[in-house]
């Protein structure tokens, strides 16, 4: 069994779709998806109506109430997989120095990447950002889950 975690900002945008996308696809391996935010604004909130919108379009069900990272989390979950380059390193500094590998950025997994690590943050935009969010997120999910199984 492998429990992995999405990191974003917020925790209600990027990585509840991500988590609730990691779900539907590992649902016959039975491991385990959860998503944390590295800012505490919206803790124990629901994911935002357009993620909520945009992850019901592709027939992906989601709920999630929104929490805070806490360091333990590298030692709780297999893996850490951060949406953009700031949760990364707003993760890493909370190690004072120390390391980890099981942080990664999920883009890394994107096979469509050419431009940049990050999935942008959607959240001050409009609907079409969350679907571009959508998409990254599904390219990159195969491709972790095989990294996964392949690291097993
Ligand atoms: P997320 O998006 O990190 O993908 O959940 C955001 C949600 C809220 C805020 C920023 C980003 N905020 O500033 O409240």
């Amino acid at each position: 069994m492998k429990k992995v975690l999405f990191v974003c900002l917020g925790n209600i945008c990027r990585s509840p779709l991500a988590e609730a996308v990691f779900n539907d696809r590992v649902k016959e391996l039975g491991w385990i998806g959860d998503s944390a935010g590295t800012a505490a604004y919206h803790i124990g909130e629901q994911p935002d109506n357009r993620s909520i919108k945009v992850a019901l379009g592709h027939g992906i069900p989601i709920s999630h109430n929104a929490k805070q990272f806490e360091v333990q989390d590298f030692d709780h979950f297999d893996y850490v997989i951060a949406m953009d380059q700031n949760n990364y390193n707003d993760m890493k500094s909370l190690l004072k120095g120390g390391s980890v590998d099981n942080l990664f950025l999920l883009r890394e997994f994107d096979p469509e990447n050419t431009d940049s690590m990050d999935v942008p943050d959607p959240y001050y935009g409009g609907e079409d950002g969350f679907e571009k969010v959508y998409d990254m997120i599904e390219r990159s999910m195969e491709p972790l889950i095989d990294h996964i199984k392949s690291n097993s």
